[in-house]
C-alpha cells in the first residue's frame, strides 16, 4: 500500500461505465497497489446496495483506488472508514467545509449527502487480491434534479464559489496515503467523528426498519444501536436517517 502520494499513478478518463468496475479489472489484470482511476463522467456508476450513483459529466470527482492490503476479508471496512475520513480531511482542507460522517461512509453537510463511498473487493476464500476504494464527490454541481434536490449538496453550493476537483483530488490522495498506511489510528479517527453516533436513527435494512440510538461501531464495522424493545441491535447493512440533530 503506498505510504508515499507519490507512489499513486493517476489515469484519468472522459468517460467510463464505473471507476470501480475499471479498477478491479485492472486489478485482476495486474495492476500494482496505488493505481488511482478518476473519470470527468461515468455512464453506469455503482452505488452501495446494487444502486446506480449519477453526476453530470464534469459535476462530481469520481474516483477509484486500488489497493492490495494485507487484510481478512472481515476487516475490509476499515479500508472504507479510512477513505471516507480521507475524504472530508480532504473536503476541509480544500473547501473550509467540515463534512460530517454518516455511517457506515456517507458525507453529509447540513444532513444532506456530499459524498459516498463504495468498497469492492476482489476475494478468493480468505484471501483478499485487491481492493478498490470508489468514491464520489459532488464538487461543482449547482441544480439538481429533482429526486436529489432534498437530499443532496455539492462542494459549490456549500462554499458559493468555484472549487478545483484536481485540488480535492491532490488532498486526497494526500491524506489517503496517512489512512490508508495506519487503519488502526483511521478507524479510531472516524469513528471519534462518526455524526451518527448519539444520534436518534432509523435505519433501513433489508429485514425491516429499525428505530433506535446509534451507541458505537464495533470493531467489526457493524453499527451498534440501543433499541426499546429489542436491546442493542448490530447492524451490517443498511441505510441509516438521523432522525434529529444531536
Ligand atoms: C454510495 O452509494 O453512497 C456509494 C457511491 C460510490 C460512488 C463512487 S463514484 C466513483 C466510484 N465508481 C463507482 O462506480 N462508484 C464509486
Amino acid at each position: 500500500m503506498p505510504e508515499d502520494p507519490a507512489t499513486w499513478t493517476v489515469r484519468n478518463f472522459a468517460s467510463l461505465d464505473s471507476t470501480n468496475r475499471y479498477a478491479l479489472a485492472a486489478a485482476r489484470d495486474g495492476a500494482a497497489a496505488g493505481l488511482v482511476v478518476v473519470a470527468e463522467e461515468q455512464t453506469a456508476g455503482r452505488g452501495r446496495l446494487g444502486r446506480s450513483w449519477i453526476a453530470p459529466p464534469g459535476a462530481a470527482l469520481l474516483v477509484s483506488v486500488l489497493l492490495r492490503p494485507a487484510l481478512a476479508p472481515d476487516e475490509l471496512h476499515l479500508l472504507t472508514a479510512a477513505g471516507s475520513l480521507a475524504m472530508a480531511e480532504a473536503v476541509e482542507a480544500v473547501c473550509g467545509l467540515r463534512p460530517e460522517l454518516k455511517w457506515p461512509n456517507d458525507l453529509l453537510v447540513g444532513d444532506r449527502k456530499l459524498a459516498g463511498v463504495l468498497a469492492e473487493a476482489d476475494v478468493d476464500g480468505s484471501e483478499v487480491r485487491a481492493v478498490v476504494v470508489g468514491i464520489g464527490l459532488n464538487v461543482e454541481w449547482d441544480h439538481f434534479p429533482a429526486e436529489l434536490a432534498e437530499i443532496a449538496t455539492s462542494c459549490s453550493v456549500e462554499t458559493g464559489g468555484p472549487v478545483s476537483r484536481a485540488a480535492v483530488l491532490d488532498a486526497f490522495l494526500t491524506r489517503a496515503s496517512v489512512r490508508f498506511a495506519d487503519l488502526d489510528a483511521a478507524f479510531a479517527e472516524y469513528r471519534a467523528r462518526l455524526g451518527t453516533l448519539g444520534r436518534a436513527v432509523r435505519v433501513d435494512r433489508a429485514s425491516g426498519p429499525l428505530r433506535g440510538i446509534a451507541v458505537d461501531v464495533a470493531p467489526d464495522g457493524t453499527l451498534l444501536v440501543e433499541t426499546a424493545d429489542q436491546g442493542i441491535v448490530a447492524v451490517t447493512a443498511g441505510d441509516v436517517v438521523h432522525l434529529r440533530p444531536a
